[in-house]
Order: C-alpha cells, then sequence, then structure tokens
C-alpha cells in the first residue's frame, strides 16, 4: 500500500481582501493547493492574478483574510506574529525581479548579513561558492552583472538552508543567457538537494522547467498542470 507523506506546503480556501477606504480588492479566492517537499512548481498567470499575493502567504509575509496555511506540521494561520517571522527568516528563502541588494555592501556581506539572522547558516562563501561567484565576493552591487546580482541573491537565500525557496519573476529583469544560467541553477539545487522551489512568472517559457504549474487567474486557480517532461533550463527560449 502506498503511504501518503506529509506535504511540505498545504493551503485550503485562502482568500486575500485588500481594503482600501470603501473599497474592497479581492487579490485572492478560495485558492487551495498541496505542495510536497522537492517539487518545482511555477505559478503562472497574468499582472495583477494574485500571484506575488500568494507567495506572500506561502512566504509568511502576509495572513490570508480567511483560509488556512500549513507549513509541515505546523498551522501558520494560527502561528502569533513572532513565530510566524521566526518561520519566514528560517525557513524561506526570497528571491526578488530586483535581487534588493544593500549596494553598500560587498557581495560576501549581503549574504553575511543574512546569516546573522538565523541558527544554522552556511557559511557566506560557501553559499556563493554554489553559484559560482566566489571570485566576485568583494565586488559591491554596482561592480556586477545583473546576472551576478541575482546569483549574489540566491547566494542569500540559500545561506539561511531555506526549507523552502521563493522566487518572485527572478529572471524578469535579465537577458535570455543570463536568464537559463539563474534558471539552472534553481533547478540544480532543486534536482541535487531536493530543494521545493515556488517560481513566479508570466513567462510561458519559463514555466515549461516546472515539474508542475499553476495557472491563476483573478485570484483563482485556473490550472494545475503536471508537467510531465519538464525542460532543462538551458533550453529554455523567448
Ligand atoms: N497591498 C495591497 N493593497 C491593495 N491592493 C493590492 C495590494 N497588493 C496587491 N493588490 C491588488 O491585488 C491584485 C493582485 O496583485 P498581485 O501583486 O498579487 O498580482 P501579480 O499577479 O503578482 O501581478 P504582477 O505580475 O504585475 O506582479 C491586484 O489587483 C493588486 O492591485
Ligand atoms: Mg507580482
Amino acid at each position: 500500500m502506498e503511504t501518503k507523506t506529509q506535504p511540505l506546503l498545504r493551503i485550503e480556501g485562502a482568500s486575500r481582501i485588500f481594503r482600501m477606504g470603501e473599497v474592497e480588492v479581492p487579490a485572492l479566492s478560495n485558492v487551495d493547493l498541496t505542495i510536497d517537499r522537492g517539487e518545482f512548481i511555477v505559478i503562472f498567470g497574468p499582472s495583477g492574478s494574485g500571484k506575488s499575493t500568494l507567495i506572500n502567504l506561502i512566504g509568511g509575509i502576509d495572513r490570508p483574510t480567511t483560509g488556512r496555511l500549513w507549513y509541515n506540521h505546523t498551522e501558520l494561520t494560527k502561528a502569533p506574529d513572532d513565530a510566524l517571522t521566526n518561520y519566514r527568516r528560517e525557513e524561506v528563502g526570497f528571491i526578488f525581479q530586483f535581487y534588493n541588494l544593500v549596494p553598500t555592501l560587498t557581495a560576501y556581506e549581503n549574504v553575511q548579513v543574512a546569516t546573522e539572522l538565523v541558527n544554522h547558516p552556511l557559511a557566506p562563501t560557501a553559499a556563493l561558492d554554489l553559484v559560482e561567484l566566489t571570485d566576485r565576493m568583494d565586488h559591491f552591487p554596482a561592480q556586477l552583472s545583473g546576472g551576478e546580482q541575482q546569483r549574489v541573491a540566491i547566494a542569500r537565500a540559500l545561506a539561511k538552508k531555506p526549507g523552502l525557496l521563493l522566487a518572485d519573476e527572478p529572471t524578469g529583469a535579465l537577458d535570455l543567457k543570463t536568464a537559463r544560467r539563474v534558471l539552472g541553477i534553481l533547478q540544480q539545487l532543486n534536482t541535487n538537494q531536493r530543494l521545493t522551489v515556488i517560481l513566479i512568472t508570466h513567462n510561458p517559457a519559463i514555466a515549461e522547467i516546472a515539474h508542475r504549474v499553476v495557472r491563476l487567474v483573478s485570484g483563482q486557480i485556473a490550472e494545475s498542470k503536471i508537467n510531465e517532461h519538464p525542460i532543462p533550463a538551458e533550453k529554455v527560449s523567448w
């Protein structure tokens, strides 16, 4: 008999309504989603469809208006603020479109700052080695290419040894060749370390590298599709 293991993440009936004075903006409506450890999920959908709102709930940056979320055995929707902060700090690695590096710190220091907040970090040099950037660790962000800056941001996320890596349009500001390299790193981490990756994009070409593509339309899951044959990142094209 097949035994079903505990999913890494479970979302049940999550909605997020933003109140703007008299107006209510329903950014997410009744989302159900279960993610297993080791999955590479792409969340795909047009601008304004609720992708960032969803990833902010998953990352513990925000809470749903209604509905429930669990990470392993912990119900995040019942967690007090300090526990949610701890979850976000210890378990979740974030990567953003515009890298969000501190301009006055070197690559090494940008990674080091992140390691100071967590309990069992990787050494900054080890994290930078994972993205093949030890030879650039004394460079400031302005002395790095866009792709290198994003790799520093990945190293910063990895240095906390996250249980979950969330990437919001991580290649949105990169050219195709550089994007392939960044996506390749994420794919390798997923394959080699079974790191769970949730990547947001509105680029359909990128969806092809995922195990599963969850398509959002107007705050709802319109489709959740398994990719039988995910393509390697170096084959992505647009
Ligand atoms: N803090 C907020 N306050 C009010 N409305 C918000 C807030 N954040 C998002 N929204 C609204 O919720 C909807 C979903 O926004 P979200 O940022 O999740 O979209 P998205 O799919 O990430 O879009 P994009 O691809 O442009 O980043 C949008 O209509 C947006 O205007
Ligand atoms: Mg967004």
